[in-house]
């Protein structure tokens, strides 16, 4: 696999601005559905149990970083691996300087310079980016107390082999966090290696126990008049001890 099909400026912007821009920046209306405002940081609100006092995060297909910053508000250690070299290097800008600006698009050709920052609140320095391949992660990343997969199983070309992969990822008791708008394209996964239907529990039940299961709205933004509004299953899975 050379590409992961987020090496664009475009899709650079685009995600730069729904990880971290302002609600009026994405949406600029007084109506529209601002439930689905604030995608990545309510993957961490809304889906990690910090009671169970986790110290280290893996955020799988982490795109530009929102989610793994927000990880480290409760963990030790949190690694966001992605594919896309411009996307990794965008998030390490924003770990090492905190901020950074791009161009956000209004209408054809018009923009609007943008900064992206950092959240604040977040030790900088418990955050890491690098890239990766979901299916074939290295061994000496180590297993992990949190492991969140935001809406990436729909673009792996093999998403079965990530998720029979996961148990080794996660420690006895650990919380595995998977969200998903379902989003199946042969563009990105093989028709025959698409998981509908019961296939996804099947595949983790041997390891894992769903405790819940809920639904994640979110927006994104192509232009000022243009967005993506989307609802992610969010499964919530527990790794059994023995
Ligand atoms: C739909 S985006 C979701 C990004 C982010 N988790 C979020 O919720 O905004 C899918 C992400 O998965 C990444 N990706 C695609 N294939 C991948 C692979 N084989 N290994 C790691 N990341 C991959 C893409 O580069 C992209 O950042």
């Amino acid at each position: 696999m050379k590409n992961s099909g987020y090496e664009s400026a475009r899709l650079l912007s685009e995600y730069l601005l729904f990880h971290y821009g302002a609600p009026r920046e994405i949406l600029p209306y007084d109506f529209g559905p601002r439930d689905a405002l604030d995608f990545p940081r309510r993957c961490v609100t809304e889906c990690l149990d910090a009671s169970r006092r986790p110290a280290r995060a893996l955020d799988v297909g982490c795109a530009v970083g929102r989610a793994t910053f927000e990880l480290a508000r409760h963990c030790e250690e949190a690694v966001g691996v992605d594919f896309s070299r411009g996307f990794i290097k965008a998030a390490r800008t924003l770990q090492s300087a905190g901020e950074l600006s791009y161009e956000r698009v209004d209408e054809g050709a018009l923009t609007t310079r943008c900064t992206a920052a950092a959240p604040a609140g977040i030790d900088r320095a418990r955050v890491r980016f690098e890239t990766g391949d979901a299916m074939n992660l290295p061994e000496d990343l180590g297993v992990f107390d949190v492991v969140l997969a935001a809406n990436l199983i729909c673009r792996l070309s093999d998403p079965a082999r990530f998720l029979l992969a996961a148990p080794r990822l996660v420690k006895p008791g650990g919380q595995l966090i998977l969200t998903s708008p379902h989003t199946w394209l042969e563009e990105f996964t093989p028709r025959a290696n698409w998981l509908g239907g019961s296939r996804l529990q099947g595949l983790l039940e041997a390891g894992f126990t769903l405790e819940r299961r809920f639904d994640m709205p979110f927006l994104i933004r192509e232009h000022r008049r243009k967005f993506q509004w989307s609802v992610a299953e969010a499964t919530l899975w527990t790794r059994l001890i023995s």
